[in-house]
């Protein structure tokens, strides 16, 4: 069976995604809502071969230890539903990540979206997004939703047992007004010590935060209404909502015991950017993730603005992102 080539775009959560209610079927505790970029994306190439082993290379090099682990684990769900004839066999995989140099943005959430698309293919695992969705999800959760472009929902399906809700839980597109036309931009900030991985800090927040019961639930009603804000075009809504889900997720994990805490003191000196902006009448908003750069959601047509004011005349590296599309998977 010959390669097949899949590219999937990193996604920026509006409404956050942090926490699992199973972590062995990655179900998470609430509903979360991204927006697929098109600037940063992972090509990702798997074949089958003869050896007795998975050969994995990101961006030319080997992977090794507990990430070349976690590629396997992936490989053998997908072995799992292949057919007899082919599921023994052991894969060959190259990935490329195309995310600007060092900007610290290369995402688990595109890469296991494209190794999705990849491996199915080659090991003849015929899925519909939904599927390749719910596949890319047992890899990393947000990767759910780079399997669709623009606005993207993950549904948490929480009021349902874990065996059900692991049929149901996948992300789907999000109608959105021909209105919101929108628009990121990265502020690319200095990581310092490298802070502990998004998987690990999730479950420890989980475990320790007295603030974790309160965040899911109001993550659920926020992303409710972050999908009428698409639907909408209601920019302003969608910036507000976004940001406060953000601040909360933060909240949340800074209340863990040992906290967590991404948030750098160049990162709060971009929230204070961000709000002087929208003070003087520019509508924009912030987010962040596991670490210490700053995304900010904003029209389209502000985006320029929006990026001078945050680069500060050169003192800060500021990425122009937009809406990207999603999963596309090709035999070569
Ligand atoms: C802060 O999807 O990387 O980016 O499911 O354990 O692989 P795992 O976690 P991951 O977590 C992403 C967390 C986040 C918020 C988000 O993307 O929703």
């Amino acid at each position: 069976m010959s390669a097949v080539r899949a590219v999937a775009h990193a996604n920026i959560a509006l409404v956050k995604y942090w926490g699992k209610r199973d972590a062995a079927l990655m179900l998470p505790s609430a509903s979360s809502v991204s927006l697929t970029l098109d600037a940063f994306y992972t090509t990702t190439s798997v074949g089958l071969h003869e050896g007795d082993a998975d050969e994995v290379s990101l961006d030319g090099a080997p992977l090794t230890g507990g990430a070349l682990v976690k590629v396997e684990r992936f490989l053998d769900l997908v072995r799992s539903q292949a057919a007899p004839g082919v599921a023994g066999r052991r894969a060959r995989v190259a990935s490329r990540n195309d995310v600007p140099t060092a900007a610290g943005l290369a995402s688990s959430a595109s890469a296991f979206a494209a190794l999705a698309g990849a491996a199915a293919g080659a090991y003849g695992v015929a899925l519909d997004r939904a599927g390749l969705s719910r596949l890319a999800r047992r890899g990393s959760g947000s990767a759910s939703r780079s399997v669709y472009g623009g606005f993207v929902q993950w549904r948490a399906a929480a009021e349902l047992p874990p065996a059900e809700a692991d049929l149901a839980s996948v992300a789907e597109p999000l109608p959105s007004s021909p209105d919101l036309d929108v628009a990121m931009a990265v502020v690319v900030l200095a990581a310092g010590p490298k802070a502990i991985g998004s998987r690990e800090a999730m479950a420890h927040t989980v475990a320790t935060s007295p603030y974790f019961p309160a965040w899911a639930e109001h993550t659920e009603r926020d992303a409710a209404a972050a999908c009428e804000a698409i639907a909408a075009g209601d920019l302003e809504r969608l910036g507000e909502i976004t940001e406060t889900s953000a601040m909360r997720m933060h909240a949340t994990m800074l209340a863990a015991a040992p906290p967590v805490r991404y948030l750098a003191p160049a990162s709060l000196e971009v929230l204070d950017a961000v709000a002087a902006l929208r003070a003087a009448g520019t509508g924009a908003w912030a987010t962040m993730d596991a670490g210490p750069n700053v995304k900010v959601l904003c029209a389209a047509s502000d985006l320029e603005a929006v990026v001078a004011a945050l680069a500060d005349g050169g003192r800060r590296t500021v990425l122009r992102a937009r809406p990207g599309p999603g999963l596309r998977v090709e035999r070569e």
